[in-house]
């Protein structure tokens, strides 16, 4: 048998009694009840014994950003082979969602005993319940289509120092508003652009849980901050933007193209081909793609998210700029604070029916 765990991860948390078991903030109250009313089941409600529909797969994007299955040299590609690289491709990043949910799944277990208030903690045992089974879906998935693909390591970075982080506001803003503002980007847009029906009603089900983490988030945070001193506003603002740099900076994105080659290099395709395409066709390929789209899941949810929570100082504003504008088109976030202030969306008013395409 091979060897599938990893050693120990220390991590130092403290645990909180509450011995106040009336509710005291009525919106957590009301998420939690709402994720108890809407538990569903894996195994019921997925129809499993459908077949993945090879020719409706191809439309499954494999990067976040970049759709290179659009790209003139990937059309021009014998069916077979667009085949196997969609399905590689799809089955590499689905792994290191169902990665993610793993750790989600453990970091929510950990809110439970870290948040101080009964009604944060009935609401990461609901996350909690969730998480594994997000874990359990996209595993079965993984496993129709392909083969679980080792997590890439800067997604394992951050939910290492999520986990190991004895602060539990750090823990909840590392997860709910960075991993999960990530997730529920990608996710939303995976569900809109696959045809595939199994995997489009797994995105589903499994979107309009993420949703709920994330308003969950967005409403104890938003509670909590105000509370704080400036040196540990200061701390949590840049706990999340260390996370964020982690996840979208480009030793990353690198990273993920090099793992993602990996993959395909026994394939008969002109991988350096592959990928001056998509440089030469970059403009044409994103054409049409939403802003919102265009900005990527840091300007375009964690942000926004930041700065309802109050975790969006001028000071760490410019860092994000600075970080960003040596990542992006500039004309998407300007060149001035001002002006990639202002290029910054407002949070969708219902992030359940904004992640479901419904807004
Ligand atoms: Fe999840
Ligand atoms: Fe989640």
């Amino acid at each position: 048998m091979t060897a599938t765990q990893e050693p120990d991860l220390s991590t130092a948390m403290q645990v909180v009694y509450q011995w106040s078991y009336d509710s005291d903030i009525d919106r957590l109250r009301n998420l939690y009840l709402k994720g108890v009313e809407l538990q569903w089941a894996g195994e019921r409600d997925l129809p499993w014994d459908t077949q993945i529909d090879m020719a409706k797969f191809e439309s499954t994007p494999i990067s976040s950003t970049v759709p290179f299955e659009r790209c003139s040299y990937w059309r021009s590609l014998p069916e077979e082979t667009r085949w196997e690289l969609a399905r590689r491709g799809a089955a590499f990043r689905l792994s290191n969602f169902l990665h993610g949910e793993q750790g989600a799944l453990m970091v929510a277990a950990q809110l439970v005993n870290a948040v101080p208030h009964m009604d944060a903690k009935f609401y990461a045992a609901t996350q909690t319940m969730d998480e594994a089974r997000h874990v359990e879906v996209f595993a079965r998935y993984i496993e129709k289509l392909d083969c679980v693909r080792p997590i890439a390591g800067p997604l394992k970075d951050v939910l290492d120092s999520t986990l190991a982080t004895g602060n539990w506001l750090h823990k909840l803003v590392g997860m709910q508003i960075v991993v999960e503002g990530l997730a529920l980007f990608a996710f939303r847009r995976m569900r809109q652009m696959t045809e595939e029906p199994l995997l489009k009603e797994l995105l589903t089900y499994v979107s309009q849980d993420e949703a709920r983490h994330h308003a969950y988030g967005v409403t104890y945070i938003e509670q909590c901050v105000p509370t704080l001193g400036d040196a540990d506003r200061e701390e949590l603002e840049d706990f999340a933007l260390h996370a964020s740099q982690v996840l979208v900076g480009s030793n990353n994105e690198q990273g993920l193209m090099a793992a993602l080659l990996e993959t395909i290099s026994d394939l008969d395709i002109d991988v350096v081909e592959l990928i001056e395409c998509v440089r030469r066709e970059r403009d044409d390929i994103t054409a049409g793609m939403p802003r919102i789209q265009q900005l990527g899941p840091v300007s375009g949810l964690v942000i926004p998210t930041l700065r309802r929570c109050g975790l969006l100082s001028e000071r760490v504003a410019q860092r994000y700029h600075d970080f960003l504008a040596g990542q992006m088109d500039p004309k998407l976030i300007g060149d001035s604070l001002e002006t990639f202030m202002a290029s910054i969306p407002g949070l969708p008013e219902d992030t359940a029916a904004w992640v479901l395409g419904e807004v």
